[in-house]
């Protein structure tokens, strides 16, 4: 978003006519963006046979995975209705890794009628996979390593009372459900902290997984799973991506020295490729004035950004009404009948009532996040491309609301 005659723009569409086209609240993507952090990603990792997995969970749009499949990147799923939009989109199946988690045998045979390839997570389900499947069915497993760092408890599942995957100590144990059914183990896979910017311990575990590799012949890929991160406050450095591809170079190229063949390494980005491509627009409804600190309220909340309520985080915000305004401090809230900071003590460009606030690195885990707690509708969607904007989700009507609720009398 670029400020140009005193106007907020992307890619020369003013964000305040975009607000009152489509009112608010309302997430605004950039293409431009996504197709930035796809390049940055391709380009840091061209040392080495990879691909990139984009992980659904993240931003949850048919029109978005199209986008993703247009760039021939794979897709990361986690739930068969997630797995079933990206073949909507246009994905072949064998471009779909279902990594899930606490699902039901069911589930997992489902996905496998689909066509795509499970991630197994646990001892118990390998084996009733093996009862199943023997080996005839390629699958990969979803390991855990020790404790590495993160930025919250909540998003940091390399932790290890983490319920992810299968700790790397049970290698044992793996194997003799390898040998016991003949499993046709294609892959191993693990998921980084999410929001990780430390290169060296991106690396450690990268060197614990070729280990681990090693005792496994024949894998066709390895999958470093998501978790890079991006800035969200103005401070933040941005990791270097370059960096991080230059590092694992060295260590992919060593594994490949000892292991005999070349399997590919994977990545499942989420956050990285949406985060910073998406704004939460909306209005401000109310200033309280009568505090040491005004409180602007809005038409939005935690019902539609939840991640500063649920992890404390910090997301940006600007007033694209004023843009050349005094900055003041503010406390930002939302419209539900609860607690709902969406930011506190912020300097913003002095805010009038009725004026438009702009979310930040409101992309990856925003609408996908949303609800309709205080039957509160959510947001509409739109999506810049090439100039264009196009609406990619309709805004929720009280219909919406109250589709699958039954009218009985009592
Ligand atoms: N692969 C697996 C197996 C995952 O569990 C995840 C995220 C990803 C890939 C993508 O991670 P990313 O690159 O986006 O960090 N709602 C939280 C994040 C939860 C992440 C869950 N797993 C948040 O808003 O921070």
């Amino acid at each position: 978003m670029q400020l140009k005659n005193a106007t907020y723009h992307i890619q020369d569409i003013s964000m305040e006519a975009l607000a009152e086209k489509y009112g608010t609240p309302l997430f605004v993507y950039n293409a431009f963006t996504i197709d930035r952090q796809i390049n940055r990603l391709q380009n840091a990792f061209d040392g080495f046979p990879h691909r990139i997995n984009y992980a659904a969970k993240s931003l949850t749009n048919i029109a978005v995975l199209k986008l993703m499949c247009s760039y021939g990147l794979g897709l990361d799923v986690v739930s068969v209705n997630e797995l079933q939009m990206g073949l909507d989109a246009g994905f072949d199946a064998d471009d779909i890794l279902f990594t899930s988690n606490s699902v039901s045998f069911e589930e997992i045979k489902e996905a496998i009628a689909r066509g795509v390839k499970v991630n197994i997570d646990s001892l118990s389900l390998l084996e009733t996979f093996g009862k199943e499947y023997g080996g005839s069915q390629p699958c990969s497993i979803r390991l855990k390593l020790d404790p590495l760092v993160g930025e919250h408890e909540a998003s940091t599942e390399w932790h290890n009372k983490s319920k992810f995957g299968i700790h790397y100590s049970r290698l044992d144990d793996i194997k003799a459900l390898i040998d016991t059914y003949n499993l046709d183990i294609v892959g191993l896979h693990v998921h980084n902290s999410s929001s990780f910017l430390d290169i060296p311990v991106y690396v450690k575990a990268a060197k614990r997984m070729f280990d681990i590799a090693r005792s496994f012949e024949g894998l066709d890929f390895i999958d470093f799973g998501g978790g890079i991160t991006v800035p969200f406050h103005p401070e933040d450095e941005t990791i270097d991506v370059n960096k991080l591809g230059k590092a694992l170079t060295t260590e992919v190229h060593s594994f490949y020295d000892d292991y005999g063949s070349r399997p590919e390494i994977w990545f499942e980005p989420g956050r990285f490729l949406v985060s910073e491509c998406g704004y939460l627009l909306c209005s401000v409804t109310v200033l309280k004035g009568d505090r040491d600190l005004p409180y602007a309220g809005t038409d939005t909340g935690f019902n539609h950004l939840l991640r500063p309520k649920l992890y404390g985080a910090y997301h940006d915000i600007c007033n694209i009404s004023n843009p050349e305004g005094e900055l003041q401090n503010y406390h930002i809230t939302g419209n539900m009948c609860e607690t709902d900071f969406l930011g506190r003590d912020r300097p913003v460009a002095r805010i009038r009532e009725g004026d438009i606030l702009c979310i930040k690195n409101a992309g990856a885990y925003g609408a996908c996040m949303a609800s309709n707690y205080n039957s509160r509708l959510r947001p509409a969607e739109v999506m810049i491309r090439e100039g264009k904007v196009q609406l990619i989700r309709e805004r929720e009507t009280y219909e919406d609301l109250v589709r699958n609720q039954l009218d009985v009398s009592w």
